[in-house]
């Protein structure tokens, strides 16, 4: 179950913990001009990897945010805090201005936050309606409404305008990549996620799919959803971010609007966590906004 965060923004030590103490069950009224979902001071250990420190981030709707940075640097484990796997050791979440606790991925599935892994998780013996309907077959007469099903898969497809699909029966186990990657997708808009996101969704994919894939990321956040994509290919985050967030060794080093950085200015936050460029005319936002995390600082004023 969703709960409501603690008052004061803390998240409880101990994972699991319900918010406890007076008002805690009271909900703020959403804030409607707030972002989709605000991360605040987000933390998480494992044991003695400090793997995230006091992670801020503002992710708006209707926009891609790429999230970059290098190996090992946390984009993983900020997903995977944001699609309820993890629990953070600390900070605050706010989903449309509302302090919220997530303590399971059925908790984000709840708030309409859908996460499409690299390894997507569809099963391959099963045909694309039934894949994407998996968990949520409609009935009728206490009988699959397969009629409905195979309308509303073909319509959602349809409005994502994913055309290279032959036959909505045809198995999942015999698509191309792209084409998996898109019924992903697919899958998690039909459950009405608002927050998509996309761990690596181009990775192994050829020129042709990933050209698919790009353009099915750019309709999605025009069609108003969140989108946050993870990726190590530059070209790709250029194509599609309106947004991008920088991780460096568990900490936010830079975030702001795509066109404020380079190539060379993000493979140097990347590799050293600070960027000259960024300071000589880039126009970021202020490092006190709420994009920017506390490590963002050194050579970036100039
Ligand atoms: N379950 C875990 N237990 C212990 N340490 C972990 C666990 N998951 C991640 N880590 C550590 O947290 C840090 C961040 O890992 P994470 O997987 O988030 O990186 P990443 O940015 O996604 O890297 P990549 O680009 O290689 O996928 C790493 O040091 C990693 O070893
Ligand atoms: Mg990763």
């Amino acid at each position: 179950m969703v709960t409501p965060g603690t008052p004061d923004g803390a998240w409880p030590a101990e994972a699991g913990q319900a918010p406890s103490g007076p008002g805690s069950n009271t909900p703020t009224p959403a804030d409607m001009s707030a972002p989709l979902l605000r991360l605040k001071g987000i933390s998480k250990h494992f044991g003695p990897v400090q793997a995230l420190t006091e992670i801020d981030l503002d992710i708006p709707t209707g926009q891609v945010t790429a999230l970059v940075g290098d190996n090992g640097a946390g984009k993983t484990t900020l997903i995977k805090c944001i699609a309820g796997i993890w629990e953070p050791s600390g900070g605050q979440m706010l989903w449309n201005g509302k302090p919220v606790q997530l303590h399971s991925p059925r908790d984000a599935a709840a708030l309409g936050i859908a996460t499409v892994y690299q390894d997507l998780a569809l099963c391959d013996n099963l045909d694309i309606v039934q894949n994407m309907m998996l968990g949520h077959e409609p009935l009728k007469y206490g009988l699959l409404d397969e009629i409905s099903m195979e309308l509303t898969a073909k319509q959602t497809l349809a409005d994502l305008a994913v055309t290279t699909v032959r036959s909505v029966r045809q198995v999942v186990g015999s698509l191309s990549g792209g084409q998996r990657q898109s019924v992903a997708v697919a899958k998690a808009v039909m459950q009405e996620a608002k927050l998509v996101i996309m761990d690596e969704p181009t990775a192994a994919l050829g020129v042709s799919q990933t050209e698919l894939v790009l353009s099915l990321i750019t309709r999605l956040a025009g069609r108003g959803h969140g989108v946050v994509v993870i990726s190590h290919n530059l070209n790709d985050v250029f194509r599609v971010a309106d947004r991008i967030a920088v991780v460096y060794l568990g900490r936010m080093v830079a975030a702001g609007p795509a066109a404020d950085f380079d190539r060379q200015s993000i493979v140097d936050l990347m590799t050293t966590g600070t960027s000259a460029r960024l300071g000589n005319g880039g126009g970021n936002e202020p490092a006190s906004s709420p994009g920017f995390g506390s490590g963002f600082s050194s050579g970036l004023e100039g």
